[in-house]
């Protein structure tokens, strides 16, 4: 008997999909019924799977300091809901959730992910533990007041900085210990919901004011040679590193042993090589920890670093960015993929970046300024990306009309038709202004040319000196069957295979997916709507989604 109940115990446990004898999945059984979130990959794309389904994560990152308490967090959520979000990305902070030293406090943790819950929204956790914007502001009291047993960092004059430094194993076994008590609270009060579906380790790590620390520890290991694991792994992958590391360490003659600088040569991007070995390996060690205690998918995010600009002095040195990505993988194998964060512009030269190697691209943070809707349907459309979150959401002063909330909500319908299609080249992305207003790229037989809709000049603000930024996601559903959803296009096709044929628009139907799969047909788009069968469009104040079917003729 003792033994059925512990073979009960365990099937419930592994949570095995329930089906009817047609194999069809009955939903909301209970949630237990699915496995926790994943990254799988889908052909070229790696999609993050959630309650059993590929997931784009329409996301909001909270300001800072919003996640610390219910009464704050009450006027947040509706607004969060308006804005059409499945997923918050908000904070855990190290001095709240232990307060002392092996007491941990995951009360008020419990109240924010319940309401999280409540209001249906799915969650990342960002880890403030050891560092956060490079410094360690969100490390306990009991940490922050020992600095004998939790060691700083110094820079070149031996002045110490509110940052724990990376070589110590104190500092180290103090935020892992924090980590592995999260994820098994994680695990033991939502594993039957998911609704903790990522984690962010740690946030912005960077080395500041210096480019290197200068403490005895990180001297120490400065002098010695460049660990055997680091070198292999260059050696190994020295056809496929990124350009710009295979440049420095080839300007040195591509040596495989010796000091750090010895084999790097002087001068800072040595000291950054060095500090980004050294912060890869402490925050892998605690994504390790924390996935053997509750396997989450886990990433990191970077403050990036205008070009030609010093680390240390002008940029966070070390962290997981493009020119570091060789050692950010070495050291930290089980980091499944590395983050921008945006508050600069070229969002497609740092995206091109961060998707070299296969990194899958996830966008945590963006200023929340009016190009964000745009440009959460290019990256999910042109990058495939697992999600978008602007930063700061929760300062929308009028959510309704946020254009973000407008596009989550076109391009939220059309999520099950995106990830079907992911990884096989049917999906494109665009993303238009005055200097950018033309694109051109092919789906199946198809060149589409896609271009700003002011370029028409039939809208009011097509004159004016500036043109807000337009973006749309199209994916392509049969040989001559597309969807787009997202504003501020129109759209002309050619035949490739057969460029003699012209192609004519056979229907436009614009619409809207009910119970996340009825296609609703709003109304038919014909005569100027299409310029009498021209071309299809869709203006930039108008969020929406349209199917079409195109034809050729002689
Ligand atoms: C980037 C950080 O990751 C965020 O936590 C926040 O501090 C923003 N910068 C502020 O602009």
């Amino acid at each position: 008997m003792k033994k059925l109940s512990r073979v009960l115990i365990f099937l419930s446990a592994i949570a095995i999909p329930i089906y009817t004898s047609s194999q069809k999945k009955i939903q909301n059984v209970h949630s237990g019924q699915y496995q926790m979130p994943y990254l799988r990959k889908q052909d070229k794309t790696t999609q993050l799977i959630v309650d059993d389904n590929p997931f784009l994560i329409m996301g909001g990152e909270l300001g800072n300091s919003s996640f610390t308490s219910v009464e704050y967090m009450e006027p947040i959520w509706p607004k969060l809901k308006t804005m059409n979000m499945n997923t918050v990305l908000a904070p855990v902070y190290w001095e709240l959730i232990e307060p002392a030293e092996g007491k941990f406090d995951f009360e008020l943790l419990d109240m924010l992910v319940k309401k999280a819950r409540d209001n249906n929204f799915k969650l990342v956790f960002l880890w403030f533990g050891s560092w956060k914007n490079s410094t360690s502001s969100h490390a306990p009291s009991w940490v922050k007041k020992n600095q004998e047993r939790f060691p700083r960092i110094k820079d070149d004059k031996g002045t110490s900085h509110e940052i724990l430094t990376p070589f110590s194993e104190n500092n180290l076994q103090a935020d892992l210990k924090a980590y592995k008590s999260l994820m098994k609270h994680i695990k033991e009060t939502d594993a039957n919901d998911y609704t903790v579906i990522m984690i962010q380790a740690e946030n912005e790590i960077g080395m500041l004011p210096t480019a290197r620390d200068y403490s005895s520890l990180a001297n120490e290991r400065f002098q010695e040679n460049v660990p055997t694991e680091l070198m292999q792994y260059l050696e190994r992958n020295k056809e496929n590193l990124v350009s710009e590391f295979s440049e420095v360490w080839g300007k040195n003659g591509l040596k495989n042993s010796g000091t750090w600088e010895e084999v790097f040569g002087k001068g800072s991007q040595t000291d950054e090589i060095f500090m980004a070995w050294y912060y890869s390996k402490y925050t892998n060690s605690i994504v390790e920890a924390g996935k053997a205690v509750y396997p989450l998918p886990m990433y990191v995010n970077a403050a990036l670093n205008y070009p030609q600009s010093k680390p240390g002095i002008n940029y966070p040195g070390g962290g997981p960015l493009p020119h570091l990505m060789d050692i950010w993988k070495a050291g930290g194998p089980s980091i499944d993929f590395l983050s921008p964060d945006f508050y600069f512009p070229d969002l497609k030269h740092w995206c091109d970046l961060y998707t070299r190697q296969g990194n899958p691209l996830f966008i945590p943070e963006h200023r929340f300024d009016n190009t964000v809707a745009a440009k959460a349907a290019y990256t999910l459309g042109h990058y495939e990306s697992i999600g978008f979150a602007p930063f700061s959401v929760e300062s929308s002063g009028n959510p309704e009309n946020e254009p973000l909330g407008k596009m989550y909500n076109v391009i939220g319908q059309l999520i099950p038709i995106i990830t079907a299609h992911q990884g096989q080249d049917k999906i494109e992305g665009v993303l238009l202004d005055k200097q950018n207003q033309e694109t051109v790229f092919k789906l199946g037989n198809y060149e589409f040319k896609v271009r700003h809709s002011y370029t028409l000049g039939y809208e009011n603000n097509s004159r004016n000196e500036t043109w807000n930024m337009a973006g749309a996601i199209f994916v392509q559903t049969g040989e001559d069957e597309f969807y787009v959803a997202g504003s501020g296009f129109v759209v002309t096709f050619r035949n490739l295979s057969n460029p003699s044929l012209n192609v004519g628009i056979l229907k436009v139907d614009e619409g809207r997916f009910e119970n996340g799969k009825d296609w609703k047909i709003i109304r038919h788009l014909n005569g100027d709507q299409t310029h009498q069968g021209r071309h299809i469009r869709i203006f930039l104040d108008d969020y929406s989604i349209l199917r079409f079917e195109l034809y050729n003729y002689n």
